[in-house]
């Protein structure tokens, strides 16, 4: 089992006024699906960007396992795979070439990579006529389903997500959810997602709020 831990972290952005963050501690388990809640502008995303490793804390900091994360660049390579609330496909590539991506990237070779990624987007499932188009040609929801099998083709412990039910209707917000809770149950995975929305933590097996510079448990 692994471990993903906040240890009296604080966090200001070097041209911002407050510490968006004050002496938050938390730990987070693998087969697990944690949602984090919260206001618009209360700092979800500036907290999912710390345990995604794409930045540092100003006090405190982060541990996998117990070991200090010092290395961003390996943590994003090997321990966290992120989707962002835009999803950042790339545009140039189609839909089987973005999930085969970060498989190439990691000397995986090609045709491996390719059945790879038509079993994870078939997992999220994705519409196989799907696969040859370019993200421009996917609805919202489908876009999302691809990021989802993009982040899984890291085959990394840890999926965080911002906000991915947002703008989408509630059937497909309902997919997504699917996507999130049989990643942590299913594929073991330690899964958080930020959120605001109505449902989603509904299905979470550990809630939190942040409130104030304080994550809260419900
Ligand atoms: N690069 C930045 N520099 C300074 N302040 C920032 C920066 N990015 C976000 N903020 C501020 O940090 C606070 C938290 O933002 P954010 O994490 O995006 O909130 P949320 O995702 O909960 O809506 C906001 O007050 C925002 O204005
Ligand atoms: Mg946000």
């Amino acid at each position: 089992m692994s471990k993903l831990e906040l240890k009296g972290v604080s966090f200001k952005y070097p041209r911002g006024k407050r510490m968006i963050f004050q002496n938050v501690s938390e730990t987070f388990e693998s087969g697990k699906l944690t949602t984090i809640e919260g206001e618009s502008g209360v700092g979800k995303s500036t907290l999912l960007a710390l345990l995604s490793g794409l930045a540092l804390p100003t006090k405190g900091g982060l541990f996998m396992d117990g070991e200090p994360v010092r290395d961003l660049t390996e943590y994003r390579r090997n321990i966290a795979a992120t989707v962002a609330q835009g999803n950042h496909l790339f545009e140039g590539r189609t839909v089987l070439e973005n999930v085969m991506y970060p498989m190439l990237l990691k000397g995986e070779d090609p045709a491996a990579a390719k059945k790879k990624a038509a079993e994870y987007l078939s997992d999220v499932k994705l519409d196989e006529e799907l696969l040859t188009h370019f993200p421009s040609e996917c609805s919202g929801g489908e876009q999302k389903r691809v990021a989802f099998a993009r982040a899984m083709a890291l085959n990394n412990p840890v999926i965080l997500a911002d906000e991915p039910t947002a703008n989408l209707d509630k059937g497909t917000s309902r997919a997504v959810a699917d996507i999130l809770c049989s990643l942590a149950h299913d594929h073991g995975k330690l899964v958080i997602v930020v959120t605001h929305d109505m449902f989603l933590p509904e299905r979470a097996d550990v809630r939190l709020y942040l409130r104030g510079g304080v994550l809260e448990h419900e």
